[in-house]
């Protein structure tokens, strides 16, 4: 039996992480399964072990508020060597791109124990956008034994970087398996404010939660909005706030009570998939989202100076349009007026996958560790 213990702490890191989880489990008598969660995020992750119906087997409850992602890693360095030691697994899995990933490669590597990366190969090539994930990514990259590349461009650049090509594997992201695992055609909201939505009117998605954007940024994401909602009245926004109080505080001062504007406390995974699917338009600077959208034939503005995933901008279907008002209301605006604009962008192309990347994963891991 091959012992995985699999390492996650946030939101999307969880929803990543899920298929791969359920995978392992459907291949009993080759895996033993153990799941260990930092809980980075303590609501935000229950929301989707409850989706995906999962329990953590050890759970670090890391998280309080106004944490730091020092505070965050020290946390893991000092509780997961322990549990190492005495779960002894064959290999530990980690996603992404977290203090939260790079903690768990680090407390490993220190105990001899090997990583296996999942989504790995991502960049941006600039160590402060996004901050502090691109640096995540680069030492994660130098200590793991296996690295599960989503994209070819991903794969490319870990080959490119030295990574021995017997390490790496072109699986697809998990985030597809996850999407065609919960998204449905037949789908009601539960949260009262979505359910009171109004079926007819078209409706604007907007996340925001970059530390990189802390300050004006931010500020001048939220005045965009704002102004947008202001041009475009028929218009309904639905914006589930980031619980960071960094941005809490920002997007609740300058959206609330604003007409059409919905501020909401972040949905569950099962929620926020079919606000995407309900969506017309998606702002956002979320990793996820970037690779969510577009499989579901969503234009997507990237509210970002910079993408590590240039295949749905590539595709057609995402542009980076920065954290510029006047940027992001003109580009926000052409889509919204043009047909011929929204057209262009709104065709369902999925560049990160088909579905079956936690089975590619599995597999590679049997091979590596019978
Ligand atoms: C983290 C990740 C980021 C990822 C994001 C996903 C790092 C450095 N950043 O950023 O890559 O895109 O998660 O959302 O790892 N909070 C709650 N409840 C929750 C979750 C968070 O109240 O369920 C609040 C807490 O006050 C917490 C704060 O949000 O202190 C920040 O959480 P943290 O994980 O440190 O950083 P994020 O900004 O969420
Ligand atoms: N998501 C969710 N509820 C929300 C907002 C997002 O379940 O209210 C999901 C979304 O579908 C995606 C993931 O969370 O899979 C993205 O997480 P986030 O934007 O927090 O992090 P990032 O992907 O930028 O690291």
């Amino acid at each position: 039996m091959i012992r995985v213990l699999s390492v996650f702490g946030t939101r999307p890191e969880a929803i990543k992480m899920a298929p791969i989880v359920r995978a392992l489990r459907a291949a009993p008598g080759e895996f033993e399964s153990l799941i260990c969660v930092t809980a980075q995020h303590r609501t935000m992750l229950d929301q989707v072990l409850e989706v995906f119906a999962l329990k953590a087997d050890v759970d670090l409850d890391l998280m309080v508020p106004g944490q730091t992602p020092a505070g965050i890693a020290a946390g893991i360095l000092d509780r997961l060597p322990p549990l190492l030691r005495r779960v002894r697994p064959d290999v530990i899995l980690v996603q992404g791109d977290t203090t939260t990933t790079f903690g768990a490669a680090f407390a490993a590597f220190l105990e001899r124990v090997p990583t296996a990366h999942v989504e790995a190969g991502l960049r941006t090539g600039d160590r402060w956008q996004p901050f502090p994930e691109e640096m995540n990514r680069v030492l994660t990259t130098r200590i793991a034994a296996m690295h599960f590349a989503p994209t070819p461009a991903a794969r490319d650049t870990l080959l490119g970087e030295g990574v021995p090509a017997g390490d790496v594997f072109l699986t697809g992201n998990t985030v597809i398996d996850a999407l065609l695992q919960t998204v449905r055609t037949d789908y009601r909201f539960r949260t009262p404010s979505l359910a009171a939505l109004d079926p007819l009117r078209r409706l604007v998605l907007v996340t925001t939660h970059r530390r990189e954007s802390f300050g004006a940024p931010l500020r001048s994401i939220c005045e965009a909005v704002r102004d947008l909602a202001g041009r475009f009245p028929e218009l309904q926004f639905v914006l589930p706030v980031h619980p960071n109080p960094e941005v809490k505080r920002t997007v609740e001062t300058l959206l609330c009570d604003l007409p059409g504007m919905h501020l909401v406390a972040p949905v569950d995974y099962l929620e926020f998939v079919h606000l995407m699917n309900r969506a017309h338009l998606v702002l956002t600077d979320s990793g996820g989202v970037q690779e969510e959208a577009p499989s579901l034939g969503k234009p997507v503005l990237v509210l970002r100076e910079v993408t590590e995933r240039p295949e749905g901008v590539a595709a057609g279907t995402a542009m980076v349009v920065g954290t510029d008002r006047d940027r992001i209301v003109g580009a926000a605006s052409e889509l919204l007026t043009s047909p011929d604009a929204y057209a262009r962008m709104a065709n369902a192309v999925n560049p990160y996958g088909d579905g079956r990347a936690s089975e590619r994963i599995v597999t590679a891991l049997a091979t590596r560790y019978a």
